[in-house]
């Protein structure tokens, strides 16, 4: 949630840095309405950046700031209109008479599982969450989902017992939980997705040959020699290293391109 720093002054804004909200030279002001107050915000920021501008401080709501964390579902209606919308605060500009919610925590019902001993058939998945049959196909999931992940088909492929359409089909899910907010059949289906993707992970899909390989080498000392090096540097060093690190050029194709220092690949 977040909390009003009714002190601010729209007088004394001066460009901020970090993520704070800046106020664009000129910046034209459109009316928004945050918990059903009025606050004037620059129609350039999103719902995340407006409401720090109008004063609110986010301590819980956020996260990534870039769209992936899932932390800042929101809610939001506009005046005059009846449809509800949903959107994350970190992405979405805001439009003038948003009528705005933040949901950071939606209580869904989550399972408590071993992934090591429930097996790999979808018989588990519906033990641990029967309400999936609750299902009744309405589609408010979908059109609630801000990462346009289709709800609907994943939570029918798992009722069909079909893990790996499952798994594929949630794959976008960031875990913000507007769809389970919309769900008449009280259905987490974002947890169920995740136990999903668990499940395909650890049973169904081919383990990665290059990605076992490169445990071994961890496992058998190969990198300690180097990260012993790393350890003993100075911060002055490190930066040094860093800065001249060797890079892969931006858009090489895939394969084209090796470092000099092949000792760790
Ligand atoms: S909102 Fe619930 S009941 Fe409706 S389609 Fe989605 S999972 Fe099924
Ligand atoms: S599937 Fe549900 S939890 Fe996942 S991103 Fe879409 S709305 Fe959010
Ligand atoms: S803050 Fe992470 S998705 Fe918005």
């Amino acid at each position: 949630m977040c909390d009003a720093d009714n002190t601010t002054t729209k007088k004394t804004i001066r460009v901020a840095t970090g993520d704070r909200a800046i106020l664009p030279e000129g910046a034209k002001t459109i009316p928004i309405y945050i918990m059903g107050k009025k606050y004037d915000v620059p129609e350039t920021l999103t719902i995340m950046k407006a409401m720090e501008f109008a004063g609110f401080k986010f301590l819980r709501g956020a996260g990534c700031r870039g769209g992936i964390c899932g932390a800042c579902p929101t809610v939001y209606r506009m005046a005059g209109d009846y449809k509800l919308h949903y959107g994350l605060a970190c992405q979405t500009v805001v439009e003038a008479n948003m009528y705005l919610a933040q949901i950071p925590f939606f209580p869904a019902n989550r399972a408590e599982y071993n992934i090591e001993e429930i097996g790999g058939g979808a018989e588990a998945i519906h033990a641990l969450y029967p309400e999936l049959f609750r299902c009744v196909a309405c589609n408010l999931c979908t059109k609630a989902c801000p990462m346009d992940v289709d709800v609907l088909g994943y939570i029918s492929a798992l009722k069909q017992g079909n893990i790996k359409k499952a798994a594929e089909l949630s794959f976008d899910c960031i875990q913000c939980g507007l769809c389970a907010s919309r769900c008449m059949g009280e259905i987490p289906q974002y947890h169920i997705a995740q136990l999903a993707r668990r499940v395909y992970g650890r049973y169904i899909q081919p383990r990665a040959e290059h990605l076992r390989k490169r445990v071994e080498e961890i496992e058998s000392g190969k990198y300690d020699a180097m990260l012993a090096d790393l350890s003993a540097m100075s911060k002055e060093e490190l930066e040094k290293c860093y800065v001249e690190r060797e890079r892969e050029p931006d858009m090489t194709s895939p394969g084209a391109w090796q470092p000099k220092e092949t000792r760790y690949l």
